[in-house]
């Protein structure tokens, strides 16, 4: 049963309304009447009938969430503040994003532009490496885990993360993750790992540019055919992305993209670049990375154009991502192209002693194209 509006949690968290729904519960904007701020209220939800063994182990799930998520800071992670059991049930209470999640965006929106769909994978891969680091696993990346706000993307619920090695929960035979976003190999019965979660990521991001899942009637076949056989996945508005993914989704995780390189090539594409080429230099640039909306159909631009202009194009909308900021005035300068130098008097000198003494056949390239 839901809580009603109004009820206070821990003597403390007043339930004010739901702000989202998911397969575990709700998720309420709720206030923290002892440090007077508005938070979140995950409350989760059991069902009426559930064994002694089947509650301990969702009570356990919560605890693991905040515990795991508690275990990294990083801006592209939730921030969980309290965890609380009470009327028999886990509650996990954290920050308050004035955000939708990705699949909101989605179904709303439609497609979104390669290049926004960049710097958000940018991002919560910058959050799957941070939780990477500390030996822990996701395990649930999809659309309707990432919130993404104003100014930044954000990589939540923690409810199936596990530290690498950690049996516990499969062991309880519960089905981990969501159709369409494990990776392959997870399905056919390996153990979680950090490669799968990028190929969640690279799920991820697929449906958030081709507006359909994997997992959808149609293109789960094609995708199955194309993963097995090694061809390229069908896609049709990834525009620059379409590398990333095909990289992030391959079937094998030894010959999946890395971390970095995945990072590299997401940073190429958010930029306005290609994926496999480094980026041309530019004038020190905007505050933030100004990400146009979605024009289809994709037009893909030369390499060069776009990174001259001084102003985001109209409708554009702004993801400044915290590593990117620069002051006014710093940051990557063109390079001046000096003219070249006189030849001394020496060498001048050494050119007419060698062109006097040597067939011109010896004389080194440099004098034979001036003459
Ligand atoms: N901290 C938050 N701030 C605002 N909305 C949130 C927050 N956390 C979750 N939500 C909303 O609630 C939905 C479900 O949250 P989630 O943690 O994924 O729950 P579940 O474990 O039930 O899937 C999300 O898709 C999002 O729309
Ligand atoms: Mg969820």
């Amino acid at each position: 049963m839901r809580a009603p509006s109004g009820y206070l949690l821990a003597a403390r968290y007043r339930l004010v309304e739901p702000v989202g729904r998911g397969g575990m519960g709700t998720v309420w904007r709720a206030h923290d009447e002892l440090l007077d701020r508005d938070v979140a209220v995950k409350e989760v939800r059991l069902p009426t009938v559930l064994d002694e063994e089947l509650r301990a182990e969702l009570c356990a799930r919560t605890e693991r969430e905040g515990r795991a998520t508690a275990m990294v800071a990083h801006p592209s992670v939730i921030t969980v503040f309290d965890v609380v059991t009470e009327d028999d049930r886990p509650w996990i209470v954290m920050e308050l994003l004035r955000a939708k999640s990705l699949e909101q965006l989605i179904q709303e929106d439609g497609p979104l532009h390669p290049r926004k769909a960049a710097e958000i994978g940018r991002q919560i891969l910058g959050a799957l490496r941070a939780v990477h680091a500390k030996g822990i696993l996701h395990r649930d990346v999809k659309p309707s885990n990432v919130l993404v706000t104003e100014d930044r993307a954000v990589l939540t619920d923690f409810g199936l993360a596990a530290l690498e090695g950690d049996v516990s929960i499969t062991q309880a035979g519960i089905v981990l993750g969501s159709a369409g976003y494990i990776a392959p190999e997870r399905v056919l019965g390996s153990k979680a790992s950090p490669a799968a979660d990028l190929w969640s990521l690279g799920a991820t991001l697929y449906t958030a540019v081709e507006g359909r899942g994997l997992h959808g009637r149609r293109t789960a076949a094609a995708a199955l055919a194309a993963l097995t056989s090694g061809e390229p996945i069908p896609m049709t508005k990834a525009g620059p992305l379409a590398p990333v993914l095909d990289a992030l989704l391959r079937i094998d995780p030894a010959t999946r993209l890395d971390s970095v390189r995945a990072s590299l090539m997401l940073t190429r594409v958010a930029a306005g670049g290609s994926a496999e080429e480094p980026l041309a230099p530019r004038r020190p640039s905007r505050p933030t990375s100004a990400i146009p909306m979605p024009q289809p159909p994709f037009v893909r631009r030369p390499a060069h154009r776009g990174l001259h202009r001084a102003d985001p194009p109209a409708g554009t909308v702004n993801v400044p991502s915290p590593r990117q900021e620069r002051k006014p005035g710093e940051g990557v300068h063109r390079k001046r192209v000096e003219p070249r130098p006189a030849p001394s008097a020496y060498a001048r000198f050494k050119a007419t002693v060698i062109k006097l003494c040597l067939p011109r056949r010896f004389w080194p390239r440099e004098l034979r194209k001036r003459g």
